[in-house]
């Protein structure tokens, strides 16, 4: 038997990226063929803080098919502040947990769909426990760090963005003989730069899951001079670490520790080992920006669809994932309990070694 719903609510939380609109207006499209009534809760949890709580009715109106194609999420995201420990202006924390349960509650819904990535989804698993309401997760990342899904919500596109700014910059760097530095984002993970690395050609590819040392990419720029190439094209993902194994650059503001700038580093080491002229290009929200790919279109529908069969089932605390080419759903409480972070012998990590890539590390070739 179905379970009886009427109304349910959504909402976007932790840092937008490319497909969070293609899910919001697939999980309404459904859920109106159900004939329930959808609301969306304005900037995640924050919403749910504001008397009355800041919401949008959603309707296939609303949701038309232009949405899909834009960037961002058209309910506004936050991925600042706990709401378990929130920062106030006076340098104290609050907690906001009574409040945000409050809020939900007072809007009659049925359940709650929460698009967010691991920090996100562990807030929302939190407070879904705590407040005693249904919840379904959507996994969304450019990091695709979230465990137990193959692929998240906004990955694709940040690749291809990485990949075109690599293609653009390899003329260049071929024109004027220069040794060109793409810092890319990910956090903790290095699929972004492994991904675009490989698909852009990149001679260098440094991520935080394979500590770095700087002698073996000068020694890699040095073989590739001697074979007659004088340009180079490098891949910096922005949480590496270095062969101690600790994080190269991290900036604390408040609690919130914000990466970046990795790049210029690394540029000005190598600009003074090898005597190379070196630029820095740091991507940063570009990645995170515009319309989302086709392949992130149809994950976030696909997602949408499946997160109001599994509300329609009476199935909660489950997260969709994408496994083994299908749409599944795990536990949010597995999801959360790990990262997927890059498999240091998996098949990407073998086909950028056989292609001669450097990985920072010293590690001998496997293929012959
Ligand atoms: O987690 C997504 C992400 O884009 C990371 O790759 C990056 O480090 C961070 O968010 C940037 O956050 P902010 O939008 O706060 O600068």
């Amino acid at each position: 038997m179905a379970f009886p719903v009427k109304k349910i609510a959504i909402l976007t939380s932790g840092g937008d990226c490319a497909g969070l609109n293609a899910a919001l207006r697939a999980i309404v499209l459904r859920a109106s063929s159900l004939d329930w009534e959808v609301i969306g809760i304005m900037a995640g949890t924050h919403g749910l803080v504001s008397r009355p709580p800041q919401v949008r009715k959603l309707t296939p109106n609303t949701v038309d098919s232009f949405i899909m194609r834009q960037g961002g999420t058209i309910l506004g995201t936050t991925n600042k502040g706990n709401p378990f420990s929130y920062p106030m202006p006076d340098g104290s924390v609050k907690d906001l947990s009574d409040e945000i349960i409050a809020g939900y509650h007072s809007l009659n819904c049925d359940a709650l769909i929460a698009i967010g990535g691991d920090g996100s989804l562990d807030i929302i698993n939190r407070l879904a426990t705590r407040g005693g309401f249904p919840v379904i997760g959507i996994p969304k990342t450019i990091d695709n760090d979230v465990a137990l899904t193959e692929t998240a919500i906004g990955f694709d596109t940040a690749v291809a963005v990485a990949t075109e700014a690599l293609d653009r910059l390899q003329p260049t760097a071929a024109s004027h003989d220069r040794i060109m530095i793409l810092e890319v984002m990910g956090r903790d993970a290095g699929h972004i730069a492994l991904t675009a690395g490989i698909a852009g050609g990149a001679d260098v590819i440094l991520i935080p899951e394979i500590p770095y040392d700087i002698h073996t990419v000068v020694q890699h720029i040095g073989n590739l001079r001697q074979n007659g190439r004088n340009f180079a094209l490098i891949v910096i993902s922005e949480a590496v670490r270095d062969a101690a194994g600790a994080s190269v650059m991290n900036e604390f503001f408040g609690k919130q520790k914000r990466l970046g700038g990795i790049g210029q580093l690394i540029g000005a080491q190598i600009a003074e080992l090898c005597g190379a002229e070196t630029r820095v290009t740091v991507l940063g929200h570009v990645q995170r920006g515009g319309a989302p790919s086709a392949q992130d279109r149809l994950l976030a529908t696909a997602f949408g669809v499946h997160a109001v069969e599994l509300i329609l089932q009476g199935r909660f605390n489950r997260m969709v994932a994408w496994q083994n080419r299908e749409v599944v759903d795990v536990a949010i409480a597995d999801a959360i309990k790990t990262s997927h972070l890059v498999n240091v012998d998996g098949a990407l990590i073998k086909t950028a070694r056989g292609l001669g890539i450097c990985l920072g590390d010293s590690a001998p070739r496997p293929l012959q």
